[in-house]
This record gives C-alpha cells, sequence and structure tokens, in this order.
C-alpha cells in the first residue's frame, strides 16, 4: 500500500473518494439520503457507484477521537477491497489532526492472512491523504507514523497467525534474528542446552514435552545512553498449547496456535522501536516452547526451579505460561537489570471470564508505571482494565512442597496467575497484560480480518516513546 499527501483536490481518476461523515451531517449530504439509507452512526457506510464516493460515519461529534477515526479508515478501506477497488483517496481536510489513526486503520485494514489460500483477495495498491496545505507536514508526519506502527502490528499478526507446524520456538528465534538483521537489533537466541546451562527451568520443563526444544529470545535496541537501564518488554510465546498431561479438550484447540500472541506483540514492538528510532534503551525478552504431552513431558506433581532459584510446585501442566514467563521475568530483572518491565501473555481464560472479549486485564506492583502503561494504552487505542493483586492471591498459590505452585484453582484464574507472575517481578516495577481473549478473533471485523490482532504492539510502542 503505497501512501502518499496531497494539499490539493487533484482529480481522483479511477480512485474512490472516502468521507468522513459525523451523524450531523447526514441531513446535510447531496443527494439527500434517508436515515436508512446511511445513519451516520460510527462506521456506517454509504457507497456511490456514480460518484465513487465512500461515505463513512463517525457518530456523535462529541465522542469523535483517534479510535473512531482509526475505525472508521479501517471499515472504509475493507469495504473498498470488498468491492474491488485498489486506489482511494481519503478527504481529511476537516480532520488533519487524525492523519495517524487514519493512516494505521488503513494499513491494519488492508492485512489478511492468505498465504495459503488459492484466491487472494484485493490489496490497496495506493491511498493518498488529503488535507490543506497548512496540515500537510503536521499530516505527513503523523502519517508515517501510523504506517510504521501499523506494519508493524501486521507484522506481529503475520507471524501470529502461522501455523504450529511451521512456526515453532527454533524457527521464531530465526525470524527474531532475521529482524534483528533487518533492522539493526543485537538479538541472542537461548537455545535448549543453553537454557539448560543457564539453569532456566521453567522453560526447559515446559518445552520437554516436545520435539521441538524451546527458547528464550533476547532482542535489545539500543537508543538511549549507554548508562541507561532498559525497560524490559516480555511475551509468553507458547507456539502451541495442547496443555500438556493436563491436556485441553479438542474443541477449538486450533486456536492455542495463538497462544504466542504476547511474544508477538514484543516481536512488532521491537521492529516499530528500531524503525521509529526511539531514543531509549528497550530489551524484547520472549519466551517460547511448545506445550505438549508425552514420554517427556512435565507433570502435574514436578517441582521445578526457576532461572532465578525459586521452586515451583507443578498442579497443572495447562498452566505452563506462568511457568515460562517466571524464567523470562527473573531475566530481565537480574540480568537485563530493566528499571522497569511488562509482560504480555495470552495467560488465562479466566480473564475471558472477567473481562469479555472487550479489554485485557491489566495488574501492576507500582503505581506510577501502572499510570504510564494505562495512559499508553488509552492513546494508542487499545483497551487494558485495572485488576486487583490483594495478597489473598497470593495465599492461594502458596504451596505445601514449595514456594509456590502454579495453579490456585478456579476461582480468580487471571488474579492468582498474576499474583504468580508478581513473585518474579519482585521489587522492578513490573506490569501485565492478559491478552487472552484480545489476541485473535475467529471471525472478520468491521475494520480488521480474523485471525491475530496483533494486540499490545501499539501501547508498548506509545510506552517507550513517552518513557
Ligand atoms: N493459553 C491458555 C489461556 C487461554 C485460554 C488463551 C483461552 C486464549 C484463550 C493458558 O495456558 C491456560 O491454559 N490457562 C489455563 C490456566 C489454568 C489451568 C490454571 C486456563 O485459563 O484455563
Ligand atoms: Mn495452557
Ligand atoms: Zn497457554
Amino acid at each position: 500500500m503505497k501512501i502518499t499527501f496531497a494539499s490539493e483536490a487533484a482529480p481522483a481518476k479511477d480512485a474512490a473518494v472516502i468521507r468522513f461523515v459525523p451523524r450531523d451531517q447526514r441531513a446535510k449530504l447531496k443527494p439527500a439520503v434517508s436515515e436508512e439509507e446511511f445513519s451516520g452512526k460510527a462506521n456506517a457506510l454509504l457507497y456511490s457507484r456514480d460518484t465513487g464516493t465512500l461515505c463513512v460515519g463517525l457518530g456523535e461529534r462529541a465522542k469523535i477521537d483517534a479510535h473512531t477515526l482509526r475505525s472508521a479508515a479501517g471499515a472504509a478501506a475493507m469495504f473498498l477491497k470488498k468491492i474491488g477497488r485498489t486506489r482511494a483517496v481519503v478527504q481529511l481536510a476537516d480532520w488533519p489532526k487524525f492523519a495517524g489513526p487514519v493512516v494505521e486503520g488503513m494499513v491494519l485494514a488492508d492485512y489478511r492472512f492468505e498465504r495459503f489460500k488459492t484466491k487472494k483477495s484485493t490489496v490497496l495498491e495506493s491511498v493518498k491523504i488529503q488535507v490543506l496545505a497548512e496540515d500537510l507536514a503536521a499530516a505527513k508526519a503523523a502519517g508515517k507514523h501510523g504506517e510504521t506502527v501499523g506494519e508493524a502490528v501486521n507484522f506481529a499478526r503475520d507471524v501470529a497467525n502461522q501455523p504450529a507446524n511451521l512456526l515453532y520456538p527454533e524457527t521464531l528465534a530465526d525470524r527474531a534474528e532475521k529482524l534483528g538483521r533487518d533492522f539493526d537489533l543485537e538479538v541472542t537466541v537461548f537455545d535448549e542446552k543453553k537454557l539448560r546451562a543457564g539453569k532456566f527451568g521453567g522453560l526447559i520443563a515446559v518445552g520437554q514435552g516436545s520435539v521441538r526444544g524451546p527458547r528464550l529470545i533476547v532482542i535489545e535496541h539500543r537508543g538511549g545512553p549507554k548508562s541507561e537501564k532498559p525497560i524490559a518488554l516480555v511475551g509468553k510465546a507458547i507456539t502451541f498449547d495442547t496443555g500438556g498431561i493436563s491436556i485441553k479438550p479438542a474443541a477449538n484447540m486450533e486456536d492455542m496456535i495463538f497462544d504466542k500472541c504476547g511474544g508477538m506483540a514484543v516481536l512488532g514492538a521491537m521492529a516499530a522501536l528500531a524503525e521509529l528510532k526511539v531514543k531509549r534503551n528497550v530489551v524484547g525478552i520472549i519466551a517460547s516452547a511448545e506445550n505438549m504431552p508425552g514420554g517427556g513431558a512435565y507433570r502435574p506433581g514436578d517441582i521445578i526451579t526457576t532461572y532465578d532459584g525459586k521452586h515451583i510446585e507443578i498442579i497443572n501442566t495447562d498452566a505452563e505460561g506462568r511457568v515460562v514467563l517466571a524464567d523470562a521475568i527473573a531475566y530481565a530483572r537480574l540480568d537485563c537489570k530493566a528499571s522497569a518491565i511488562i509482560d504480555l501473555a495470552t495467560l488465562t481464560g479466566a480473564c475471558g471470564v472477567a473481562l469479555g472479549e472487550y479489554a485485557a486485564g491489566f495488574f501492576t506492583n507500582d503505581d506510577a508505571f501502572g499510570k504510564r502503561v494505562l495512559a499508553a494504552a488509552e492513546k494508542a487505542g487499545e483497551r487494558i482494565w485495572p485488576m486487583p493483586l490483594f495478597t489473598d492471591y497470593e495465599e492461594q498459590i502458596k504451596s505445601d512442597v514449595a514456594l509456590i505452585k502454579n495453579s490456585g484453582g478456579r476461582l480468580g484464574g487471571a488474579c492468582t496467575a498474576a499474583a504468580f507472575l508478581k513473585t518474579f517481578a519482585e521489587d522492578t516495577p513490573w506490569a501485565h497484560l492478559d491478552i487472552a481473549l484480545m489476541a485473535y478473533r475467529e471471525k472478520d471485523r468491521a475494520d480488521m480480518a480474523r485471525g491475530a490482532t496483533g494486540f499490545g504492539v501499539r501501547t508498548l510502542v506509545q510506552l517507550v516513546e513517552g518513557y
């Protein structure tokens, strides 16, 4: 998708024209349209084949924000793709400050996972953003940022959508190394041998049931002064989660290819931060394993020792995410000396029971850092919602035979999982996003295709940029 910016209303030959219409403008459209034809509500569409104009509703004027425009631009792009139009002019003279979200929304809407489809869908070839001359420079800069972040989200989605027979810890590490070469990031991969030697007991335990061994992938972006401690972005990347010996039911198990999405958010964010040349030190840490049952698999009752020497009693091998993250968070704290740690993980179905598929669960041990994360998510247009870390949850996961157990039962499942992770952050400012139900969608939405959503990339980029 080639994106250009212009201040002239250049003749839009063979390009569809996208017009954003707040609800109060609906009645002023010419030729007049009925409310039934076009409501003007957010993402409502009205297309005229004669003029090639596509009106997109923005809803109530007072509520219009970056999110409204991002979604509306996405819905417009999805529609144009559907009717086979490949070029668009976006009339943005009234909304120049939303050039970033508009470009981002169109880039996100243009992506579809079609590597294995015989029939490919139409892709948008060119999009021209039209603003007034005085807004051109600012719109260009914002649009370029939106394009970079949007492409990074799509990159995360594209890796996340790969099935587990093709994308497993080793091939994920290969992909990260390629990213390192492309973007001048330093990538270090701990393979099984190195993990064993380094005593990463969590990754080894979860990965030992699979013939495809685990990896810890460390990606460094050094944009800040040498002395600046990095912020650590940690991601769960279980390339397939069968549950292991505590095996999952068959229904929808195929969705567990998306159990790597926390790690993919980190991968995408690192790509964007490198491309944007953000002047901060950042370390991305991806804990990757395949959780399989088998003769070599870890078992309920096993007691394992994490990278920082803590002992975990395994109750349920399906609570594997927290076990690999224990190692990764400890590594961020001890080896990277992170000033703050944020982890993203498709950690619990219970988080979905609590919040539905409308927000990620948000936990923190540090109010000041937590506020930054909340503000970043708000600005990025990704919804996260505060959840508690009462000491009761810590009681619930105390073990009779070790420091901690990996499951505290059904009640408060998202919170006990977070309390588990908190143990490994110790005194380092830490935040955790449980993205289990935000990471993928089974069906197309108005502004985004089905599959991995890339949730988290935008919040991470925003967090680091404002850090
Ligand atoms: N990967 C799952 C969580 C998940 C569920 C992600 C649904 C996306 C959609 C995680 O590893 C898991 O299995 N969690 C268990 C924890 C339990 C065994 C304590 C869960 O949520 O049931
Ligand atoms: Mn699991
Ligand atoms: Zn999992």
